[in-house]
């Protein structure tokens, strides 16, 4: 897999940090969510699978478990990506940022940018094709995932450090994570902040540290314990 970035890798302007990697986002990409939570060989038996993202930023991470999965799934299984924003990119900004990795996608960037919906607030169902459906959802997450009701698989929880972005690891969006998990629905993260960890525990996940991506000493991945009966 190859890494092309010619240009500056993207900042938000809000939180002024990067959207991915300045080294390699794609490598980190696949290392920290795809890996982390065990894809491809977790979707392998279950018709339809279900992902949800705490940030979706460029979308590089959908575009990456959309490919994957297409690569490694029979036909009649199905992807349910569902992702939260707070403050959605244009599409154009996208189709710019991850110009890299054009050709990689293999026609997957284009459909993206061609469907991303208008910046208005609330929940957008986007069906790329009879097997993928992304499901963006423009709001504050701690808003808009205590109305969320969705089966969840696994959690890519990516957004932004705990240190300058408090609001994306509250008790409110580790509470809802239990909520929508069942026994076995795995989660990983590029963070192996102290805050995170004892949260997602709290919440009912064992979690474990793993090695981070690149200069990254540390991460986490875990799965749900199951509800209380
Ligand atoms: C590290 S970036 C995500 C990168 C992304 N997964 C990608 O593939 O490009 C974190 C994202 O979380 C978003 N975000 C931060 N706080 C948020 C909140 N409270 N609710 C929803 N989204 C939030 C940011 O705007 C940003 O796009």
């Amino acid at each position: 897999m190859t890494d092309l970035h010619q240009i500056d890798p993207p900042k938000s302007i809000e939180f002024d940090d990067l959207y991915f990697s300045a080294d390699n986002g794609l490598a980190e990409s696949k290392f920290v969510f795809l890996d982390g939570n065990k894809l491809p060989e977790t979707w392998l038996e279950p018709d339809r699978f279900v992902i949800c993202e705490t940030g979706f930023g460029t979308g590089l991470n959908f575009l990456s478990a959309w490919k994957l999965f297409e690569e490694t799934t029979d036909p009649q299984q199905s992807l349910d990506f569902i992702s939260f924003e707070k403050y959605p990119l244009d599409a154009e900004k996208i189709g710019l940022y991850l110009q890299p990795w054009l050709t990689f996608f293999d026609g997957r960037l284009q459909k993206l940018v061609l469907h991303y919906p208008p910046k208005i607030p609330g929940f957008h169902r986007i069906v790329l094709n009879e097997r993928v459906t992304l499901t963006l959802i423009f709001d504050d997450i701690n808003d808009a995932i205590p109305k969320l009701v969705a089966d969840v698989d696994a959690w890519f929880l990516d957004g932004f450090k705990p240190s300058t972005n408090p609001d994306m690891w509250s008790d409110t969006v580790m509470e809802n994570m239990a909520r929508l998990s069942r026994k076995g629905t795995r989660l990983a993260t590029f963070t192996a902040a102290g805050k995170v960890r004892r949260g997602l525990i709290a919440a009912g996940f064992f979690v474990e540290k793993v090695t981070g991506f690149g200069r990254k000493r540390e991460m986490i991945i875990g799965c749900f314990a199951g509800k209380e009966t």
